[in-house]
């Protein structure tokens, strides 16, 4: 399995093995930045479009299409596979995602039961077309971490302060662990099935989890998320895990098991290749909003962060966070040129 993109540049640097160019790709870089996605989307409520394999198809490949990324990621959202278990939620344009009915105590906990393959036929059916169309060009499949997805089920939606999230975690430590445990083992055997389909990386979204301080992610962080990359381990694809804000959480996201840890714009690279020690490649890390401002000076910062990321055992480029929908999509293909002719 994998050996097509077994040597794509993207699949040797999350290795950290030598690369011919530093690999390149972009989170958020299928949506409504792209004119041909808002066309596609118009009219098709997200989660249908999530549960649409021709559509799932056809988003993922338009950034590869348009930019010639070093890899594609899956079209989803990270509720997609709570969705597919029963919690009634849903993406409202403008704000994210929306649960009906919080989950605040014990009795509610039993909404989340385990994901079966059966739940996401539509995941398992695109991955596969996908894997063929892309060939060479490796997919990243992706899952929320239990932190960001347990803030918003606690929430009900998007959250500044993620009070109630803390609430729970702080005040009812076990019924904490218990609903982190439910959605460690949801978003395991998602992830799994993702590799088992075909994809040829995993990476793990803890948006959020950047609001918490280092002790209270080793204690009620932690044992989930390693429980998720030791679970990975045996399907031998690289693992790579995210979080917004992380700058204090970097050597714990490390040692927490991936092999490529995602880091936002507020840490420089060598920074962070010396907080998250070695043995482990780095995924970032230009300011999204950069490519707002003209292109010398997205040029001169994409040099920036590749000049860091050498110190990086492994640098995979991306933004520190998702493409903003106002980004003109010109400026990507000319930063993905310019990534892609820099020698590494
Ligand atoms: O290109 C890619 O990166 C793949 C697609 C992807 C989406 N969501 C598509 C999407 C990925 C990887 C996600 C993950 C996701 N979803 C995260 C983790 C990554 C991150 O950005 O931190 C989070 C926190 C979510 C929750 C979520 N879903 C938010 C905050 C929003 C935006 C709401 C809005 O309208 O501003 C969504 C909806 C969503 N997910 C959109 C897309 C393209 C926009 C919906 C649309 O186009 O109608």
């Amino acid at each position: 399995m994998h050996r097509e993109t077994a040597d794509s540049p993207f699949i040797r640097a999350c290795r950290r093995q030598p690369v011919p160019h530093t690999p390149v790709w972009y989170m958020r870089q299928a949506g409504r930045s792209l004119p041909e996605y808002r066309a596609v989307r118009s009219g098709v409520p997200m989660l249908t479009a999530c549960a649409t394999p021709d559509l799932i198809v056809e988003v993922t490949m338009q950034p590869v299409r348009r930019y010639g990324v070093d890899a594609a990621i899956f079209f989803s959202d990270i509720v997609v596979p709570l969705k597919a278990i029963g919690v009634d939620l849903d993406i409202v344009p403008g704000v994210g995602p929306v649960v009906a009915a919080p989950i605040r105590d014990a009795a509610a906990l039993g909404a989340l039961r385990p994901l079966e393959p059966g739940d996401v036929p539509y995941v398992t059916e695109a991955v596969q077309a996908l894997v063929k169309e892309l060939g060479a060009t490796p997919l990243i499949g992706f899952a929320g971490a239990p932190f960001t997805l347990a803030s918003y089920l606690i929430e009900g939606g998007p959250s500044k302060n993620h009070d109630h999230t803390k609430a729970m975690m702080y005040g009812e430590p076990e019924l904490w662990h218990d609903l982190m445990d439910r959605l460690t083992t949801i978003t395991l055997a998602y992830l799994r099935l993702q590799a088992e389909a075909g994809a040829s990386a995993l990476q793990l979204f803890d948006s959020w989890v950047g609001a918490v301080a280092p002790a209270d992610y080793r204690e009620f962080v932690f044992p989930h998320t390693s429980r998720i990359f030791e679970g990975l381990a045996d399907l031998g694809v690289p693992r790579v895990h995210f979080g917004v804000g992380t700058g204090e959480l970097l050597p714990l996201m490390a040692e927490a098991g991936a092999d490529v840890v995602g880091v936002d714009w507020r840490v420089p690279l060598s920074e962070a290749a010396r907080r998250v020690g070695p043995g482990k490649a780095l995924q970032g890390n230009l300011d999204p909003a950069i490519l707002l401002a003209p292109w010398d000076v997205v040029e001169r910062r994409a040099r920036a962060v590749l000049a860091e990321g050498r110190a990086a055992e492994g640098h995979v480029f991306n933004l520190g966070h998702g493409v903003l929908p106002a980004t003109d999509p010109e400026i990507l293909t000319r930063l993905t040129r310019l990534v892609q002719e820099t020698t590494a």
